[in-house]
């Protein structure tokens, strides 16, 4: 199969993107990790990069001109979709035009409910039942765009925030790929 060039934009620890490259080194997988982006030079999800092979950079996109750096780059690469996997920056107008429909993201939450930060928290403050992830397309306001999967987990009430992100998380590495082979049909 001809995959389809990737990248991971990346701020964190990196668990949804060492699935990710698990999943896409699979014969049927539509993707190719083939460059990882991140905002931090700290992010422990680098040592997945480094393991992997995959070439990576640590961009500062805090101006128009480092947008427009990154979409050469981009282009260079021939990078065809974005996937954010714990990526904390806001991506500008013009970017998100660019690869419109072609970034998506993973959020926490059974969305429209509870985005932006802090959602473990506000969800078991809220005494919900369930919960879960979503996979959704990118687009200019925060968790809003075209949902293309999600997975439930529910909510005991032993739970803290913690156990929530553990339950959460390990739906997460499916619902991700799952979302790109969706994608891509
Ligand atoms: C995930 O839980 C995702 O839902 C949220 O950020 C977290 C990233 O975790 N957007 P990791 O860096 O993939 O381990």
């Amino acid at each position: 199969m001809v995959k389809k060039n990737s990248c991971v934009f990346i701020s964190g620890a990196g668990s949804n993107l060492k699935v990710l490259i698990k999943n896409s080194r699979e014969y049927n997988f539509p993707i190719n990790i083939s460059y990882i982006i991140s905002s931090s030079p700290r992010a422990k999800g680098l040592i997945f990069a480094r393991l992997y092979k995959i070439p990576y950079r640590v961009v500062n996109l805090n101006c128009n001109k480092s947008f427009e750096l990154l979409l050469n780059e981009l282009k260079k690469r021939k990078i065809s979709l974005i996937c954010l996997a714990g990526y904390m920056k806001i991506l500008n107008k013009k970017f998100i035009r660019r690869y419109n429909k072609k970034i998506i993201n993973i959020h926490p939450s059974l969305l429209p409910k509870y985005k932006g930060l802090n959602t473990f928290k506000r969800t078991l403050e809220s005494k919900e039942k369930q919960t879960g992830c979503t996979v959704h397309y990118v687009n200019n306001k925060l968790d809003s765009g075209k949902i293309i999967i999600q997975k439930s987990v529910a909510i005991s009430s032993s739970d803290n925030v913690e156990t929530l992100k553990n339950k959460i998380q390990q739906k997460e590495y499916r619902a991700y790929s799952e979302a790109v082979i969706k994608v891509f049909n």
